[in-house]
């Protein structure tokens, strides 16, 4: 498979077509970025490296650390972390409180604004210095020291995230947090802030599509049964309530991030990153779906 020759050819397809999504204004400073962003990055198992575009142009990755905080939370409290999140796709929007009420406080899933903050719970209750250990963390695994958190995205949200607030009282009101709602959400805040470019993301997240196993140092980041559980809940809650339609239409473990970011996993094979800010209206980037939709079908590659 020549990865390369695809990709030049999708990406010019997919360039020109008309993107009808919009930006994420609800967080102001997301919607400063140019709509006009389009870069795509794959990270082959057999070291191809190879982007278009953008590629190394950093973006705010959203939810996409939604992945990586729930997999150093895993790493921390093990099994035990199934029994404050569930692993059922809720086929609600990504931020929706409805659930909730009748779950008693346990979301459906990692990947949910909700879930994602009981997971940044955990890692309050059990990381020293929060921030640091995570950012460490994240570094550590593709030996990559250039990423960071952007204070001004951070700050964007925390001054009109009110949706979140109201989702960590909540679940604090049924004794499902265990820190000051205050101090989860700030760090929740934080962690979204994560900015990349597609070659970073890529990168960063090709140890899902090698069982679990750093690239650049063959160490062990997840066992190899917790990889295809985190791929395995990618392919099912990774896109919200767009995550069936992802698995029709592109069917592959991924997630997505309201910075336009989709990252995808072909396990044994290769993470592609795709970037671009426009998003449908279920909250995931326009062109970045079409592209990987178009990629995978013409790459005749499957995991079914
Ligand atoms: O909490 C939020 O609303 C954002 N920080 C993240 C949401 C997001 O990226 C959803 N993904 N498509």
């Amino acid at each position: 498979m020549n990865f390369e020759d695809l990709i030049r050819d999708v990406y010019q397809k997919i360039k020109n077509i008309d993107d009808k999504g919009e930006m994420a204004s609800y967080i102001p400073e997301l919607s400063k970025v140019n709509p006009k962003n389009f870069g795509v990055h794959i990270s082959t198992i057999k070291k191809v490296n190879f982007g278009m575009g953008n590629y190394n142009g950093k973006f705010s990755i959203q939810s996409i650390t939604k992945v990586l905080s729930l997999i150093l939370a895993y790493r921390i409290v093990g099994d035990e972390i199934w029994d404050r999140v569930g692993v059922e796709p809720s086929g609600t929007a990504f931020n929706s409180l409805v659930q909730l009420e009748a779950d008693k406080g346990i979301p459906r899933n990692p990947f949910l604004n909700a879930g994602a903050i009981v997971v940044s719970d955990i890692l309050l209750s059990n990381l020293k210095n929060p921030k640091e250990d995570f950012i460490d963390f994240v570094r550590s695994i593709s030996n990559n020291k250039a990423l960071e958190y952007s204070n001004k995205i951070a700050q964007s949200e925390k001054d009109v995230g009110y949706r979140n607030v109201a989702l960590c009282n909540f679940i604090k009101s049924f004794g499902k947090i265990e820190n000051e709602p205050s101090d989860v959400l700030d760090f929740y805040f934080d962690l979204c802030s994560l900015e990349m470019s597609c070659k970073e993301l890529s990168e960063l997240f090709l140890f899902l599509a090698n069982n679990g196993l750093g690239v650049h140092n063959n160490k062990s980041i997840l066992s190899e049964s917790q990889s295809k559980r985190i791929n395995a809940l990618m392919q099912t809650c990774g896109f919200y309530d767009e995550s069936g339609e992802f698995a029709f239409k592109v069917g592959l473990p991924g997630k997505s991030g309201v910075g336009g970011g989709i990252i995808a996993i072909h396990p044994n094979q290769y993470a592609i990153a795709v970037w671009s800010p426009k998003l449908n209206k279920k909250g995931n980037s326009h062109k970045g779906m079409k592209f990987l939709e178009e990629f995978t079908t013409r790459s005749e590659l499957s995991i079914f």
